[in-house]
């Protein structure tokens, strides 16, 4: 019954946002679907409906744009990456697991800079119990990976634009969209390479 309802209640919508538009483009009437009942309120302004180059490009081939186009978009994506100019990558991996662990950010009451739900969508270490599997499990990250500066290297700039290294990725842009801030992303690289955190018992 309740399927029922809702249902029709979505057939109602797409139905009316057809005559309001009248585009006969399910595409351009999505996005002014979105752009009429999406409310600005605290850090959610409208920018978030934008699409950039990436996300037009994924949208467009469906999470698989022809190589020539990801080689052009991971070059520049990789190129907004900005390591610490103090060229340390490590920062505190406890106060890394906390931010890792946090699953508030972008929502409109928050203030922007708070936490990286990191474990939404990775297994971190052996004693979370609870997370999501969208991306592959971090467990022993470095101990798998190797603890030298060039995984160092990689784990800040996967963090900092995930995009840059794999152009469809799920994952967010912590530091490209300023989620995070630096000492942050320190932290969680800290947790993913210390020898002494969690993640690489
Ligand atoms: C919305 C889901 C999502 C969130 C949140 C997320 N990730 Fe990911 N992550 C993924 C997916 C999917 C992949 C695999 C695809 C890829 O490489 O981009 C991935 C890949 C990675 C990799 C590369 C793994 C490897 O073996 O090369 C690292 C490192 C990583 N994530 C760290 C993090 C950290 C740290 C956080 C929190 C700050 C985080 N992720 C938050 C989805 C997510």
């Amino acid at each position: 019954m309740k399927l029922t309802t809702l249902a029709i209640l979505a057939g109602g919508t797409v139905l009316l946002a057809s005559c309001a538009t009248g585009t006969g483009d399910p595409r351009a009437e999505a996005l002014a679907m979105m752009d009429r009942d999406f409310h600005a309120r605290g850090i959610a302004s409208k920018d978030r409906l934008k699409e950039d180059a990436v996300m037009a490009a994924c949208n467009k081939y469906n999470d698989n744009p022809p190589a020539d186009v990801v080689a052009r978009l991971q070059k520049e994506q990789l190129a907004t990456i900005r390591y610490p100019a103090d060229g340390k990558l490590l920062g505190d991996w406890k106060a890394g697991e906390k931010v890792a662990q946090n699953g508030r950010g972008m929502a409109w009451s928050d203030k922007g800079g708070v936490g990286g739900s990191c474990y939404n969508c990775h297994q971190i270490g052996p004693a979370t119990t609870s997370f999501g599997t969208v991306g592959p499990s971090l467990y022993q990250f470095a101990k798998m990976r190797g603890f030298g500066t060039d995984i160092q290297r990689y784990a800040y700039g996967k963090i900092y634009n995930s995009k840059a290294f794999n152009l469809c990725s799920q994952m967010p842009r912590f530091g490209h969209v300023q989620a995070l801030t630096e000492q942050q992303m320190k932290d969680i690289t800290a947790l993913l390479m210390d020898p002494a955190s969690p993640v690489n018992q």
